[in-house]
């Protein structure tokens, strides 16, 4: 199972001083990747996020980016989940992307807060109406007794024709960023490891770049 992965070596100086740039970049190539190589891991906006609670007991799942500008990276949930309960007690996140592809990983560390009301209305009247209907009715992460009765209401509310509205207990979260990492992975094992993090020092967001040992 060992793979020698695809020699395309990091340098601090072929990097974007601005790691939302950079991770641009990336993002673009691992979509183009995606076309051109279809492989399990279909969505390159598939990210690990982890969470955990005020007392520091972790706990990861797998969410959906659904847009990232320089004011962080944005992913839709219920608030009312473990994720959001967890996020309530403690704002300090992480997210990882891994592109098989290529062989990249990106890490990402940072505070999570919800966006507002009007944004998440805007992205929940984009959706289809069967997930409008199923975000509308799920109480995500909790006991779920009939779940014939629960997908039989989903279809109910979905094929009724009137408007769902987002109920408030469901809408996107922001994670600005204070740290990245982006990993290439190199021949002979000589991964390249590239960080960023915010130079405190600085009166404006400067980021500080530096390597780490593989
Ligand atoms: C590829 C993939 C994408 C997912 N995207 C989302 C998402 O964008 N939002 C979400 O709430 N759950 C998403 N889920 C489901 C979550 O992984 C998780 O089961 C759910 O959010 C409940 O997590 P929690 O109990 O930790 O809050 C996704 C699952 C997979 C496998």
């Amino acid at each position: 199972m060992r793979k020698e992965y695809s020699p395309k070596p990091l340098d601090i100086y072929n990097l974007s001083p601005d790691p939302f740039t950079q991770f641009g970049f990336w993002f673009s190539e691992a979509e183009e990747q995606l076309i051109a190589n279809p492989s399990e891991l279909s969505e390159a906006n598939a990210m690990v996020l982890s969470t955990a609670t005020k007392d520091g007991i972790p706990s990861s799942r797998m969410v959906l980016l659904k847009c990232f500008s320089p004011d962080g990276f944005v992913f839709f949930t219920n608030y009312n989940s473990r994720k959001g309960e967890e996020i309530d007690e403690n704002k300090m996140v992480s997210l990882l992307f891994f592109w098989h592809n290529s062989m990249r990983q990106v890490r990402i560390e940072g505070a999570a807060t919800k966006i507002s009301m009007t944004e998440s209305d805007l992205y929940f009247n984009s959706r289809p109406r069967e997930s409008q209907a199923s975000s509308a009715l799920s109480l995500q992460s909790k006991t779920l007794d009939n779940k014939q009765k629960f997908d039989s209401d989903v279809n109910h509310l979905a094929t009724t024709g009137k408007p769902i509205k987002r109920p408030e207990n469901w809408g996107g979260y922001v994670v600005t960023p204070y740290y990245f990492e982006f990993w290439q992975g190199g021949i002979g094992r000589s991964h390249d490891r590239i960080i960023y993090s915010i130079d405190t020092n600085s009166s404006e967001k400067h980021w500080n770049m530096l390597r780490l040992y593989p």
